[in-house]
């Protein structure tokens, strides 16, 4: 029997994190958040002092990593069996995921990783290129987006909640950066899929947005 993939593309800071790990617990399938895996090389690479554009490096690294997650309550994520869960969400940890996510060998190296997520009963896979390249077959595929200014104020307080230091203009610059870095790049770049359901997530709630995915998906 084929395996059914949800993917929910879109840029920053637009929900497709909580929307996703809400949606696949609601479905019991599988998730996958496809920015952990960049923002853990990212991690792998800083640890490893290795040059951001030293792509044969970096792909070496990527091939290498041992990383596993836990989905228990939240997102575990372990790297060479360290729990590196606290560092994902900073935004260094994020510019740097976005800059190596650029090189084309660094995305070769680490597709069949994010394939492999794909098991009964069922996938949801959150990120930029997942309905467009990583799973182009998926049954359902979702572009969630939001108005940039909304995007920089949710990441700002989410950053605030978990007590880490955080300005907002200094976000939305950020936000915007890596977005244009991420739609602009050669690979994989951030797309919407040909048959992707679009929501702007702007002015909803998680649960209106959860509510749009499942009549979509129904
Ligand atoms: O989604 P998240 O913000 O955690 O992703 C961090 C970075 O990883 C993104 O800015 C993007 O450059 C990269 N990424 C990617 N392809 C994906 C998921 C993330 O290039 N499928």
């Amino acid at each position: 029997m084929s395996i059914p993939v949800l993917t929910i593309d879109g840029p920053s800071g637009a929900g497709k994190g909580t929307i996703s790990w809400a949606v696949a617990k609601k479905l019991g399938w599988n998730y996958l958040d496809s920015g952990a895996i960049y923002r853990a090389l990212a991690i792998a690479v800083l640890d490893q002092g290795a040059g951001l554009d030293d792509e044969a490096e970096i792909a070496k690294i990527a091939k290498q990593m041992q990383l596993s997650f836990e989905c228990n309550e939240e997102l575990t994520v372990l790297l060479g069996g360290e729990d590196i869960s606290s560092r994902l969400g900073s935004e260094e940890t994020g510019a740097v995921a976005s800059k190596i996510a650029a090189l084309p060998e660094v995305r070769k190296v680490l597709l069949q990783k994010q394939r492999d997520f794909k098991q009964q009963p069922g996938l949801v896979a959150d990120g930029r290129d997942m309905g467009t390249v990583v799973f182009p077959d998926a049954r359902y595929k979702v572009f969630l987006t939001a108005d940039a200014a909304t995007r920089a104020k949710r990441r700002y307080k989410q950053l605030i909640e978990k007590g880490i230091d955080a300005n907002l203009t200094q976000i939305t610059h950020d936000i915007e950066e890596r977005d244009r870095r991420d739609r602009e790049r050669s690979v994989a770049p951030l797309e919407m899929a040909e048959n992707a359901h679009y929501i702007d997530s702007s002015n909803k709630s998680i649960v209106a947005v959860i509510n749009e995915v499942f009549d979509f998906i129904d």
